[in-house]
């Protein structure tokens, strides 16, 4: 039996819209792969969903996952899957993408690793789409590469690897609300103003410069997002507040993570990004809407990694 873990993750960094991301040390999912007597794959259980995910391997994004990497090994070996939510679902921090992951590397782990990494993350995002109909890179490349990706192009796959700066940390707040991507994304209709679209780039540049310089104080300046963060705040009660409490407790940036409801804030040490997440916590709470979970780590300088 193989068990990987692979770590949740915040995509679009304010931004990088649909390009950028980078990955928790926690939370994560947790896949286990055993091998079948038959071809194929099944999914013996799911844990940690209440029921809510399909065990059908076809419907499932761990187990077309699985499914798409046998196909593309052409192999009839089979693979059982049992997979660990440690990822709230439709909460903007990578849930399926990490389960994608984690299950297509424990299959590959099982197989005697005959498959690259760029393989890993084709068929990863295969899973994806045909478990919620879409799949971004910037979600299952950092939960697989671990650090910051930058994904240039998503079909065929062309992902960058960025530094780390030392220290780097980043607080969660996960409101207990679900966002659905497709509706988060439908907001946003299929036009940019040119001035926005100028200004969202220049800040892209800057941050993937940032990260190499370390320069914190222009990765700061550089984590505005013109373009959807505008048009999907309203998708979290009293976001503006959780982000103006972040900034004012030391926070280098704070923006939405994904899709939301999730906002991540991004600091210089992980002290100053556990004063970021206690301030945030504090300003959803004023909100009294709903409870929120705090995820406070460094940036996930590794990613999916076999645990047993
Ligand atoms: N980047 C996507 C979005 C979500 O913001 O809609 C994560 O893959």
């Amino acid at each position: 039996m193989i068990a990987v873990y692979a770590p949740g993750s915040v995509s679009n960094v304010a931004c990088g819209f649909d390009v950028l991301g980078f990955a928790l040390d926690e939370p994560g999912d947790v896949v286990t792969a055993v091998p079948m007597d038959g071809p194929g794959v099944t999914i013996a259980a799911i844990v940690g969903d209440t029921g809510r995910l399909p065990l059908d391997p076809a419907r499932n994004t761990a187990g077309a996952a699985v499914m798409a990497l046998l196909q593309r090994l052409e192999t009839t070996r089979g693979v059982s899957l049992t997979i660990h939510k440690g990822l709230p679902l439709a909460s903007g921090i990578g849930s399926s993408g990490a389960s994608a992951v984690a299950a297509v590397v424990a299959a590959n782990e099982l197989l005697g690793r005959p498959a690259s990494l760029d393989l890993l993350l084709a068929c990863a995002m295969a899973g994806e789409v045909a478990g919620c109909g879409a799949s971004h890179p910037d979600n299952v490349a950092p939960s697989l590469y671990g650090g910051f990706v930058l994904a240039r192009s998503a079909n065929p796959p062309d992902v960058v690897r960025l530094p780390v700066p030392d220290g780097l940390a980043c607080a969660v707040l996960h409101p207990h609300l679900e966002v659905q991507t497709g509706v988060a994304r439908a907001l946003l209709g299929d036009q940019v103003p040119l001035r926005d679209a100028v200004r969202q780039w220049g800040n892209l540049g800057a941050l993937v410069a940032s990260l190499f310089m370390a320069d914190h104080a222009l990765l700061s300046r550089s984590l505005e997002d013109v373009i959807a963060e505008p048009k999907r705040a309203s998708l979290v009660p009293g976001f503006y507040a959780v982000k103006a409490a972040a900034l004012a407790a030391g926070a280098l940036g704070c923006s939405l993570s994904g899709s939301g409801p999730s906002v991540f804030a991004l600091a210089a040490s992980l002290d100053r990004a556990r004063a970021a997440g206690d301030a945030m916590q504090r300003a959803f709470a004023a909100e009294g809407s709903v409870g929120a979970d705090l995820w406070v780590s460094p940036v996930g300088r590794q990613g999916a990694r076999v645990i047993s």
